[in-house]
């Protein structure tokens, strides 16, 4: 990689496993529920994502309840194992179907590979500041959810307690220069838990440019792909407007 930001134009799955490897890849791949000429789902990526991880590196990818369901052997076949998820709560969605709920939300899941333990994988604990002051009693836990450490502790006024896993941020409708595109916070909050400062993100679907923008926020490097020249450039365009420096294209 030559540069801190670099935007590919071609298919993620040609180009990206050279730039690696990655801390953390992000992946908003199509979820192949609309007529959208794009929205059609990308086989064989998961196994080269896997492979492009560096040992301490986790997949964070958006979907639906079910497009994950759908690509569920996808994931076993490319040897990653659930982490955790968050649901990202919209204040407006999109009605799929006039006969069932709006949908408002968006599901994110970490994966990380089964052959890495994940005391070892990059995980910055996200808190928010608004614990109550309480001694906070832990009971024990089953065992096959691993080691949590001290039965309780104190927490103070304002001090931090566990994020919730689910998370509202508004959505770009109005704004967007892609019919899918993610609020740069909620990308902002992946990033900063799972990839260490100065690490490498590799946004495999990059569309927008969204998560280029918040890497650049969170200080982080970064690799993109789009398959759509028009879209992958309009995304360049983007990132050069808050960067002092053009965004490449190639290595
Ligand atoms: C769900 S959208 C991503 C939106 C993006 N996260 C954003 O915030 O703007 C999926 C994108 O992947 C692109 N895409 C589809 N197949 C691809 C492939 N094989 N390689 C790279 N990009 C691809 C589509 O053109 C589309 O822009």
């Amino acid at each position: 990689m030559t540069g801190p930001f670099l935007l590919l134009t071609g298919d993620c799955r040609d180009l990206m496993p050279g730039h690696g490897p990655y801390d953390l890849i992000l992946a908003d791949p199509p979820y192949g529920e609309t007529s959208l000429a794009w929205d059609r789902r990308v086989s064989g990526w998961l196994q080269l994502a896997a492979r492009a991880l560096k040992p301490h590196g986790s997949l964070w990818v958006c979907g639906s309840l079910r497009s994950f369901m759908a690509t569920a052997d996808a994931f076993h076949t490319a040897g990653l194992r659930h982490a955790q998820e968050i649901v990202w709560e919209k204040q407006n969605g999109s009605v799929f179907h006039a006969d069932r709920f709006r949908r408002v939300h968006e599901v994110l899941v970490q994966f990380y590979p089964e052959s890495a333990r994940w005391q070892a994988i990059y995980n910055a604990v996200a808190t928010t500041d608004d614990a109550r002051a309480r001694v906070v009693r832990r009971k024990r836990r089953p065992t096959h959810t691993g080691d949590i450490g001290a039965a309780s502790y104190r927490s103070e006024d304002g001090g931090p307690r566990l994020a919730r896993s689910v998370q509202r941020f508004r959505n770009v409708h109005g704004r967007a220069i892609h019919p899918t595109e993610k609020p740069v916070a909620l990308l902002d909050l992946l990033i900063r838990v799972s990839c260490p400062p100065g690490g490498v993100v590799g946004d495999w679907f990059a569309g927008s440019g969204a998560a280029g923008v918040a890497r650049r926020l969170a200080g982080r490097r970064s690799v993109g792909c789009g398959i759509d020249p028009a879209m992958a450039q309009r995304a360049r365009d983007r990132l050069a407007a808050i960067l002092p420096f053009p965004v490449g294209d190639s290595a």
